[in-house]
């Protein structure tokens, strides 16, 4: 028995130290390294955008509490995005909103996305994994087209400065005159038709015919409720009491949704 002890000693003994000797081996004599963190790798430390063709971009996006790195990315539209995403810290969401990347930024690997963003418009970026006190405020945003190809709506708190008094007067009439309980503001369905992006859509009449959404229009749906009736929707909407001046600010505000 104490024989047999020694030899199974002797023989694991010889694994061992022949193990540590590959790892020496393989380490020293063919250079063979465990893959360190990635992150430490300079190319990905800070964010960066680099043009690769006409329509294709890579970009590295560094996450980090609590803002990504690029926070703003210009490109023309129809461009290819190639992301490459890291962090720096914990692990991080990366969403592009209206496309279909949804990533997640994990410390010490790089996880890849790509896109090609055809639209002209404002996409943002959200983090959508809870890390931290600023995560709801963890946000950027890929601008693709130039200003001028943006649509309005898109075109982001473009200002309505000469306005802003009507404006501000428009929307508490919208709430105190209750046309918010039947038009949604937000685009959600009601009683009557929503008011997103209202001005200047295209509605379809109950009689067939097509008409496009104008101060006209919107005047004469306050003064006579019932002389147009958008298709699918029924003669609901009661008279109002509203001055001329009011009407016109109701309408700078239904510019502005
Ligand atoms: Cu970063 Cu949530």
């Amino acid at each position: 028995m104490k024989g047999m002890e020694k030899v199974i000693v002797i023989v694991s003994a010889l694994f061992l130290s022949g193990l540590v000797g590959f790892l020496v081996f393989s380490t020293f004599g063919l250079g063979i390294r465990l893959p360190g963190c990635l992150t430490t790798a300079k190319a990905f430390e800070k964010g960066s955008v680099i043009q690769r063709s006409d329509n294709v971009y890579e970009v590295h996006m560094v996450a980090k509490m609590w803002a990504f790195d690029p926070p703003e990315i210009k490109v023309k539209a129809n461009t290819t995005l190639e992301i490459y995403l890291a962090s720096l810290d914990v692990t991080h969401g990366f969403q592009i909103e209206n496309t279909n990347v949804n990533l997640m930024a994990v410390p010490g690997a790089i996880n890849y996305g790509r896109v090609t963003l055809r639209e002209p418009g404002i996409y943002h970026v959200i983090c959508h994994e809870y890390c931290g006190a600023g995560h709801q405020n963890m946000t950027a945003k890929i601008i693709v087209g130039d200003e001028i190809d943006l649509p309005v709506a898109l075109a982001e708190h473009s200002a309505p400065t000469p306005e802003s008094g009507s404006v501000t007067a428009g929307k508490a009439l919208f709430q105190s005159k209750g046309c918010v309980a039947c038009h949604s503001p937000e685009g959600n369905p009601g009683v009557g038709p929503n008011f997103k992006s209202l001005f200047g859509r295209k509605e379809k009449l109950s009689d067939g015919s097509v008409i496009t959404v104008d101060e006209n229009y919107l005047t004469e749906s306050m003064k006579e409720p019932s002389a147009k009736i958008v298709n699918g929707f029924q003669a609901l909407m009661p008279k109002l009491s509203l001055t001329d001046e009011e009407i016109k600010q109701i309408n700078a505000y239904i510019k502005t949704l």
